[in-house]
């Protein structure tokens, strides 16, 4: 299939859902930085489903029903702006190239709206996700609803678009989930370097910089989510993204990160130690995280329910928690009374895609959904120490996290991520040197 019918396809599928109405899906905006630089611009990721199109300012219109078309609106071709900023579709090419029924220039976006927003009876927006797109979409219907002396009708219904798009998004077809391996595959290269490279004395970011290097080497310019780098007990805080302490001897080093390839992401995390050899205690925790791990991507089953794998890691961990002497009493009085959040805080996994924290949701009716073939999820259970009275001190300081991309499949599941060192003997073995 070539991209184009790809994205045709995603957008009748879009308006098969939708049934009738219109759908208005805007790009993601510009942001400055500083002064007059940007962060580097990265495209709305529903917006890139649904076309491929990846420029700013840009707008995707798609009408359902009995005249169903696709519009793209999007910027003017501009020569004198091309010679600084590169090549941009302009309307004309993009008409062409993507498939599209029409496509026209961003300066008629509000006029032609009217238009088109006209006699449909239903709008579909990402209501709430930008406040100046909200205004700018409830003043258009309200110049449609202003022309009811003329018999035009204004959409009298808005819904939220992200309903059916993220539901789409939910299920990776055949081509995202190569895309998925790839941005897998490279990341996994990534942290074997980073435990390669990784001594006592380095700083954090020197190790950072050999994930970037390997992303960035194999066509994944950017990392899906700011990496973290974490020494010692710097891994006991979550989202720690300083990445600049100076790595111990003896300490372990918790690395989350994964790049983003053609859109998609990956999330892997390892940790190891900076010295390449396992102390007895951190042997000790990580055989109790890696289990949980295990227990976990074995419940990632088609049928089972979304929480089964958190249920599955945290039986685990409760029983590893009382016997390293971390929770007292038994594991179900551990499960029931939660103790085991002092060490274990967070989920075990989320969707993945081509956001890190991928759209889909989680239950359905009240429910916990089952997993369905071609959905993707994290499984990363975690045991994080700091230091306290109430341990032992031989445990303080240990953060670990392991954290692998699992695809759900017909038969049960495909690690994505394996290709990362993992075991005890695995990792000392990399990191062996000569
Ligand atoms: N890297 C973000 C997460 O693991 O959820
Ligand atoms: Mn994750
Ligand atoms: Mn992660």
């Amino acid at each position: 299939m070539t991209d184009t019918a790809r994205y045709t396809a995603r957008r009748k599928q879009l308006q098969a859902l939708m049934q009738q109405g219109i759908a208005i899906i805007p790009s993601a905006p510009e942001v400055v930085r500083n002064g007059d630089a940007h962060y580097d611009y990265r495209h709305d990721s529903s917006l890139y489903y649904l076309t491929g199109f990846s420029e700013p300012e840009a707008v995707l219109v798609v009408i359902a029903g009995e005249m169903p078309q696709s519009i793209l609106f999007c910027r003017d071709k501009n020569p004198e702006r091309e010679v600084w900023d590169g090549f941009r579709y302009g309307p004309e090419a993009a008409h062409a190239h993507f498939g599209l029924d029409a496509a026209y220039s961003m300066a008629i976006l509000d006029d032609k709206l009217l238009e088109l927003m006209s006699n449909q009876a239903t709008l579909y927006y990402p209501l709430g996700a930008d406040v100046q797109w909200d205004a700018r979409v409830i003043r258009l219907r309200e110049a449609v609803k202003a022309k009811a002396r003329n018999g035009v009708r204004a959409p009298s219904e808005i819904r939220d678009v992200r309903e059916p798009l993220n539901e789409m998004r939910l299920f990776k077809d055949g081509h995202e989930q190569t895309l998925m391996q790839r941005a897998a595959t490279i990341s996994c290269e990534a942290h074997r370097r980073a435990m390669r490279f990784t001594r006592p004395g380095q700083f954090e970011y020197q190790v950072e910089a050999e994930l970037l290097h390997e992303f960035c080497r194999h066509g994944a310019r950017h990392p899906a989510y700011t990496s973290i780098v974490a020494g010692g007990v710097n891994a006991c805080t979550l989202h720690y993204v300083g990445n600049d302490a100076r790595l111990n001897d003896g300490d372990l080093l918790l690395i989350d990160a994964g790049c983003e390839f053609a859109g998609y992401a990956a999330d892997i995390t390892r940790t190891f130690p900076v010295n390449g050899k396992f102390s007895a205690p951190q042997r000790d925790v990580y055989e109790v995280v890696l289990a949980a791990q295990a227990a976990a991507i074995d419940a990632v089953q088609p049928g089972r329910l979304w929480n089964a794998p958190h249920e599955a890691a945290l039986r685990v961990l409760a029983q590893g928690f009382v016997d390293l002497k971390l929770c007292q009493g038994s594991v179900e009085g551990v499960l029931e009374s939660e103790s085991y959040k002092q060490f274990y805080m967070h989920r075990t996994g989320h969707w993945l895609g081509m956001d890190v924290h991928d759209v889909g949701e989680y239950k359905v009716a009240d429910q916990w959904r089952p997993l369905q073939a071609g959905m993707v999820l994290t499984v990363e259970p975690g045991c994080y120490i700091r230091p306290s009275d109430k341990v032992p001190r031989a445990l303080w300081n240990i953060g670990i996290r392991i954290e692998d991309d699992v695809l759900v499949t017909a038969q049960g599941n495909a690690v994505l991520t394996q290709a990362a060192p993992k075991t005890i003997s695995e990792i000392e073995e990399v990191m062996r040197h000569e």
